[in-house]
């Protein structure tokens, strides 16, 4: 590569890390990451997002079950992110404003890109101080449950977990399709000649151990997708149903 420097070299070595030491993130880290979480751009400047630090151990066990990972109880530091039209709304209708958009469908999608550039922000900033981070979508396997948990009120929506720490296991950087194939110039191509590219990918992706496989090789690429698209997940393809009923109008009604 022609160009690089540490921001980027960092970057290029990123990995998940789902294990943990039990060491404390130290207080001074902490309060650096929460002001790179505070930093980060936001649509509109609305800051339309916010963050649960769960440290209580019947929360964070009850989440942890939600996503059906047993590691997520276990992360040194657990964020929840979410979306947050909630403050807003009130800030507008403290100025006398009947907050008529409060409701939007861009208020939920403005409050999802916020808390998600957020939550890559927070990853970028532990992964440079020598720790490691998971997200955690799975939160979403019960948006419902989640709200529950959080006691998120009305205009609010969980979007996205981060777990980190220590990392306590040292995995292999999982391969990636070429670039090519996800460029495009002016217009999207739908191109054939992708398969060789994603033939020589498969074969890659069969050399990367995934610890959470116990040390077998993983599927390829091309298999991992057809097994993921034939799952149907009941509730998260209702996921939308939960904002709906934490007050946003989703625009789909005439
Ligand atoms: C939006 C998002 C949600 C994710 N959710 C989970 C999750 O719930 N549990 C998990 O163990 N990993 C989760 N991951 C991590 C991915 O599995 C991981 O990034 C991917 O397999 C690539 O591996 P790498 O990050 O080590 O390169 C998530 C990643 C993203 C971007």
């Amino acid at each position: 590569m022609a160009y690089s420097n540490p921001t980027i070299d960092r970057i290029l070595e990123h990995r998940t890390i789902r294990e943990f030491t039990e060491e404390k993130v130290p207080e001074e880290m902490l309060a650096a990451f929460l002001e790179v979480i505070n930093r980060t751009a936001s649509s509109t400047g609305m800051q339309a997002f916010s963050v649960i630090r769960a440290t209580d151990p019947k929360v964070r066990r009850d989440i942890a079950q939600v996503c059906g990972q047993e590691y997520v109880a276990r992360a040194p530091e657990l964020f929840i992110f979410i979306v947050d039209a909630h403050r807003n709304a009130r800030i507008a209708q403290e100025q006398g404003s009947e907050a008529k958009a409060r409701r939007g469908m861009d208020r939920f999608f403005q409050g999802c890109m916020d808390a998600v550039l957020a939550a890559q922000n927070l990853t970028t900033a532990v992964e440079s101080a020598g720790l490691g981070a998971v997200f955690l979508g799975s939160i979403l396997n019960d948006a419902e449950a989640i709200v529950r948990i959080l006691k998120l009120p009305e205009l609010t929506f969980p979007v996205l977990g981060v777990g980190f720490g220590r990392p306590n296991q040292d995995p292999m950087k999982k391969p990636r399709m070429p670039i090519a194939l996800k460029l495009f110039e002016n217009e999207y191509q739908d191109r054939d000649a992708w398969l060789p590219a994603i033939a020589e990918y498969d074969k890659e992706m069969e050399t990367y151990y995934d610890l959470r496989e116990r040390g077998k090789r993983s599927d390829s690429f091309s298999g991992q997708v057809a097994r993921y698209l034939d799952n149907l997940q009941a509730k998260r393809a209702k996921m939308l149903r939960v904002a709906r009923a934490q007050g946003f109008d989703l625009g789909l009604d005439d």
